[in-house]
């Protein structure tokens, strides 16, 4: 009887190996058409795409010839009988190339090539639906998208998208898990195929041996020839770009290793992903960015260079990057409120001081926040106010008195989640901001929905662009808390300047902080998809001056009581140019600013950079960015729990000029828990031939202004 069991069970091992085998053979004969292949600029990378017997789609991503993404499926589920998923055939394929170099306003680098090779297969099935999936090869990466359309219908709604990244290696991620609703979480480093979902922009690096031949003398001088094996690494990030009109993508592991697979947020209690109202519909771009080292990511303009370009005409001027303070620290910290009272932050007697300050301080705008009715009803369903200032903030008298010391202020439209009441209100709030004179506007989202729609589904993402496409028409730019990821459309819509999106600083001020090694993270993960408006700055550290006042209230149930912020005073210098943004906030308290010597650097500091680069470090280690602005340079590096010392090299300096070096680094002493506020300051000359040598504390970080001299 034993025996029968054993044969039966090794028959059926047979066939299901069979069949394994047959689905294999059947994917490869119909995929090896070299006609569906094409290869970036450098032709290290190169995409395949492929169709099955079933007419389902593939593709897959070679590096250096060597499999990066294996066979990975394409295309989408949907309702109604719709077929967007198989028995595609290929019609034809498309091949094209551009090279051009094109200019933005502002941005880490206002000039930038865009160069690809692209493919366009052009797919029909016997559903009537067409579709063209369009591949573009840069030498930094790549990106896809879907472009379809169904004959005979009026409306899609999407269910699924099957879009997967059968990542070939194992290997190490770095990632904030999947959520609808935040961006505000911290950062795992994990093993790719322990992720079990994360949000985009995910980054990761896998390992690959490679064997070389290494010749080499030995001791009797006779040459050897040995097989040696040395590994080669590959950073990457999948992210998105173009997101207008359709949910977020996040990504979920499936049974398989590391296959990643797309996971569209949802419509409200249902299955529904996305809905077209007509016969067609773009796909935001699928994003891989790919580089030999981490810094490479942070230096690509894949994201951007798969945006449309910009659409706003005539006269930009009104656009422009500003270094701001704020009334804004106090309420986190809970020494001053939102809502009208005693402990009001936004009167117009603050409103004047930190105009005052800011005229001082070569800082060119401030931000109010509480200036507006509406707060009282914190935490419930908010009816913000947008045009009804409150009593003790004269708004009037503000603005007059803001222009005559040249400042700007920065409105802000606090919605605590509710977008109709926002709405209600966008078209005559926005009329109303531009005629007092601001041209600026942060937004915030703190809330959940009306009607259980999450935060990052089709449904906001189509508030997110109204709001973008009413703040342009009325020349006014923003500042978008709780967003929805950045994808690049800032290049479409340049007045779409900055947004949070990530853990900032206001998580110092009522939770156990952001780690060390948070900002090191930042730039390799969140910061690859655009801005951030991080708010660094914090100076008062420990909160000494707040802790223990009397005045103080909880701000939530965050709020041990016992917050601080986890780096060293030169490391907030250093976010300032590390974590990019063109509306870069000086977010303490201003007295904690006056008269410390280290706030010269921020006087300084010009946010409307024209190149950047990323020298070196590596996620949730440490990096060293450096940008320039005008004739002058502005460094930032910093590190996570771990002292460091670094060399940069200062090549990218002009030749044969000489600069005046003003260096902002951690006291000897320092140490981002136990000895925070220790820094020092030094200045010398150099030139392009000279190398810095860097030393970190644990925690800290270093800052450098490189002023030319003429
Ligand atoms: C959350 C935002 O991130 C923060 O900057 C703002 O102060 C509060 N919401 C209140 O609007
Ligand atoms: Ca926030």
């Amino acid at each position: 009887m034993n025996i029968i069991i054993q044969k039966i069970k090794k028959l059926s091992l047979l066939i299901v190996n069979c069949t394994l085998l047959i689905v294999n053979c059947t994917l490869l004969y119909s995929c090896s058409s070299p006609k569906n292949e094409v290869s970036s600029p450098d032709g290290r990378i190169k995409v395949a795409f492929k169709t099955n017997i079933e007419g389902e789609m593939f593709y897959d991503v070679k590096v250096d010839d060597n499999i990066f993404i294996d066979d990975s499926q394409l295309g989408f589920d949907a309702k109604d009988g719709l077929n967007l998923k198989n028995s595609f055939e290929i019609i034809k394929t498309e091949f094209s190339s551009k090279d051009e170099t094109w200019e933005q306003i502002w941005g880490e680098n206002k000039n930038i090539r865009n160069h690809y090779n692209e493919m366009a297969i052009h797919l029909a099935n016997i559903d009537s639906t067409y579709l063209i999936i369009r591949f573009r090869l840069f030498n930094d990466g790549l990106g896809f998208r879907y472009e379809y359309k169904v004959k005979d219908t009026d409306k899609i709604i999407l269910t699924d998208e099957l879009t997967t990244f059968n990542i070939k290696e194992n290997g190490v991620s770095w990632s904030i898990p999947a959520s609808f609703e935040t961006y505000e979480l911290l950062y795992r480093t994990l093993p790719l195929n322990e992720v079990e979902d994360a949000n985009t922009p995910f980054t990761f690096k896998t390992t690959r041996p490679q064997d070389y031949k290494s010749t080499s003398l030995s001791v009797n001088e006779s040459i050897s020839s040995e097989s040696v094996s040395e590994s080669v690494s590959i950073y990457a990030s999948i992210h998105e770009a173009a997101l207008t009109d359709f949910p977020e993508m996040t990504l979920k592991l499936t049974a398989q290793g590391s296959q990643l697979k797309a996971k569209l947020a949802p419509y409200p209690n249902s299955n529904i992903k996305a809905i077209f109202e007509k016969d067609n519909f773009i796909s935001p771009w699928r994003t891989i960015q790919i580089s030999d080292k981490a810094v490479g990511l942070i230096n690509s303009n894949l994201i951007l260079n798969l945006n449309e370009p910009c659409v706003l005409e005539g006269d930009l001027s009104w656009i422009r990057p500003m270094k701001y303070v704020g009334v804004w620290w106090g309420m986190h910290l809970g020494v001053e409120s939102w809502v009208m009272g005693d402990r009001h932050g936004a009167t117009t007697e603050n409103a004047k001081r930190y105009i005052d300050f800011a005229a001082n301080n070569n800082i060119d705008a401030v931000l109010f926040e509480g200036w507006n009715e509406g707060w009282d009803s914190w935490g419930g369903r908010q009816n913000f106010d947008f045009t009804k200032a409150y009593a003790d903030f004269d708004i009037d008298e503000i603005m007059r008195y803001a222009k005559t010391k040249n400042v700007e202020v920065i409105g802000h439209h606090e919605t605590g989640g509710n977008i109709i009441n926002y709405e209600n209100q966008l078209e005559e709030a926005y009329r109303w901001t531009k005629e007092k004179g601001i041209n600026c506007v942060k937004t915030g989202y703190a809330g959940g929905l009306p009607d259980f729609h999450n935060h990052h589904g089709q449904h906001n993402v189509r508030h997110y662009r109204k709001v973008v496409e009413t703040a342009a028409k009325h020349h006014i730019t923003l500042d978008v808390h709780e967003p929805i990821k950045p994808t690049g459309i800032r290049r479409t819509y340049p007045n779409m300047m900055t947004r949070e999106g990530a853990r900032g600083m206001e998580w110092n001020a009522w939770s156990e902080g952001n780690p060390p090694e948070h900002h090191v993270m930042l730039p390799f993960t969140r910061l690859l998809a655009g801005p951030m408006d991080y708010t660094p700055g914090t100076f008062d550290i420990l909160f000494d001056n707040t802790r223990n006042s009397p005045q103080r209230k909880k701000w939530n149930d965050n709020d041990k009581g016992n917050s601080r912020v986890n780096t060293t005073l030169a490391k907030q210098l250093a976010n300032w140019v590390i974590l990019y943004s063109p509306l870069q906030m000086a977010s303490d308290m201003i007295e904690h600013y006056e008269g410390h010597p280290a706030f010269q650097f921020f006087r300084d500091f010009n946010p409307d950079c024209d190149w950047s680069e990323a020298l070196q470090g590596e996620p949730g280690e440490y990096v060293a960015i450096v940008r320039r602005a005008g004739e002058d340079f502005f460094l930032g590096a910093a590190t996570n729990g771990s002292a460091r010392e670094i060399e940069i090299p200062l090549t990218f300096l002009e030749k044969g000029k000489s600069y005046e070096a003003t260096i902002y680094s951690d006291g000897d002493d320092a140490h981002w828990e136990t000895n925070p506020t220790s820094y020092k300051i030094e200045k010398k000359t150099v030139s392009s031939n000279d190398t810095l040598f860097i030393k970190m504390a644990a925690g800290g970080g270093c800052a450098v202004y490189l002023m030319h001299n003429s």
